[in-house]
């Protein structure tokens, strides 16, 4: 048990003291300010004693160092802003505007954005699909060297590991081949901040050498929505420079609940991380055994894929709930563990469900999610005697065609045009489902037949598209200037 005093406490004690606050927040820590009063308590600003996130000498940097001993990096910088800040930061760090920059085209949408703020040339790694499942394979280290080889310009290399589903990435393989050739490797591990903090569970990208990792930690460990880290690992990217974006993408008042929560995190995991790590490897063990006489619902596992895939693991905390091959798609399945089962799903896709559990779920969410997918199973087997048409994925597996850079696209004049006229033309905005928040297009894209009809498909499924609107329009570049 730490003797330090906890971001939290020190707020808390504060707030009980008599000192009345002639400075920001308006609430004034008054109670009578309405139904989040409670809240307000330890909403503080940069007042004597409690330091300054942009130059952090006290209290936060303290905190920050806590969490980088966590994770072992060189540096870790505290974000209030999400894991989307860490990926622009980290990005306008190591880049010119204008470099040229290699993406695994199954990046989040932050990473898009950032080539769009630096109006970066974009080299794309498409990964493969992972045919039982209908989703993203890892990342193949000799592909990226290959990528690396047919374009020496690339300054830098962005991937996701986990991806959104689970699937994890040979991160010190990739570091190995992307050092070689003197490039800076930037993973986005937003779902994995849980990696590698206990026994049994994979290894970190930072501890596999990436050069910067950005996690979300209120993604799958216990802390506010917004509350993300950014690592610096080693001594390729430019401390001074990443600080600099920092700022400016960082708010200038970033809250002190939000920093509380992220301090709160770090020490609950240091304190009680081992046992509560061992219990959710346990229950999630327990939901694999029950669930594994299931004859038509498959869960995602490793085992479960063929040996040819370059992924090396996946996460416990990524559940994958496939009806490939069923009578159901993945919104209906999703829609019936809501209705039938109150149990929320994080993403429907085309044929499948996604949960996400984490070392905070209980015995009881396990069960219940395990019992709910069993009954299921028994009732897609009892109504189902014929084999449905196969579904197909939405997701794109061929690399479109590059019609303009991102940047001009998305600032070139446009106009909304109907799907059905979209074939040839460039996209001038982003086309996506969400979650995850992977473009299916970018800006600059050529549109085809093929991505058309995926998305009509989509719609007509009921899947959550973003960039078309309800009446099937989207926006397409009038002329490149
Ligand atoms: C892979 C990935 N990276 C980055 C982000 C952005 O994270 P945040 O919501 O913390 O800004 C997300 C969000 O879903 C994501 O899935």
């Amino acid at each position: 048990m730490s003797t330090e005093k906890s971001l939290y406490q020190t707020l808390a004690e504060y707030s009980a003291e008599d000192f009345y606050p002639c400075h920001m927040p308006g609430h004034k820590r008054n109670l009578a300010s309405g139904e989040m009063a409670d809240f307000y308590r330890i909403d503080i600003t940069e007042i004597d004693g409690f330091d300054d996130l942009h130059h952090a000498e006290g209290i936060l940097r303290k905190a920050q160092e806590r969490a980088n001993r966590l994770y072992g990096a060189e540096e870790t910088f505290f974000l209030v802003n999400g894991s989307t800040c860490g990926v622009l930061a980290a990005i306008l760090a190591v880049t010119e505007p204008g470099e040229e920059i290699l993406i695994a085209r199954n990046c989040h949408k932050s990473v898009y954005h950032a080539a769009i703020l630096q109006s970066l040339s974009v080299h794309y790694y498409q990964p493969q699909m992972i045919q039982e499942y209908d989703i993203c394979d890892g990342v193949c280290a000799e592909e990226i060297e290959r990528l690396l080889d047919q374009y020496p310009g690339v300054k830098a290399v962005v991937i996701t590991s986990p991806t959104y589903e689970g699937i994890l990435s040979d991160i010190a393989g990739i570091a190995h081949t992307v050092h070689k050739r003197g490039k800076v490797l930037i993973v986005d591990e937003a779902h994995g901040a849980h990696l590698g903090l206990a026994k049994n569970l994979p290894e970190g990208a930072v501890a596999q050498g990436a050069d910067l990792v950005i996690h979300s930690l209120h993604k799958t460990l216990p802390a506010m929505t917004q509350t993300a880290l950014l690592h610096r690992n080693g001594d390729r990217v430019d401390r001074e420079r990443l600080h600099r974006y920092l700022t400016m993408l960082q708010s200038s008042s970033p809250s002190y609940v939000l920093m509380a929560s992220m301090d709160a995190c770090v020490r609950f995991l240091e304190e009680e991380g081992a046992g509560k790590f061992a219990f959710f490897q346990k229950e999630y063990e327990k939901f694999c055994e029950k669930t594994a006489k299931c004859r038509q619902i498959k869960i995602g596992k490793m085992t479960n894929v063929s040996e040819n895939y370059a992924m090396t693991g996946w996460d416990i905390g990524k559940i994958l709930i496939s009806v490939k091959d069923t009578k159901l798609n993945g919104k209906e399945l999703s829609d019936l563990l809501r209705e039938r089962y109150h149990l929320e799903m994080e993403m429907a896709a085309d044929t499948y469900a996604l949960a996400i559990m984490t070392l905070m779920d209980m015995r009881e969410g396990w069960q219940r999610l395990a019992d709910a997918l069993c009954d299921i199973d028994d009732r897609i087997e009892k109504e189902s005697c014929d084999r449905p048409e196969m579904t197909e994925g939405v997701r794109r597996i061929t690399l479109p065609q590059i019609g303009s850079s991102m940047a001009a696209a998305f600032h070139s004049p446009r106009e909304e045009i109907s799907l059905r006229e979209a074939a040839g033309r460039i996209a001038a905005d982003f086309l996506m489902l969400y979650p995850p928040g992977i473009p299916l297009a970018a800006p600059g894209e050529v549109l085809d037949e093929e991505l058309i009809q995926k998305i009509e498909n989509s719609r007509e499924k009921g899947l959550s598209l973003r960039g078309v609107s309800s009446e099937g329009r989207i926006p397409v570049v009038v002329e490149i200037p």
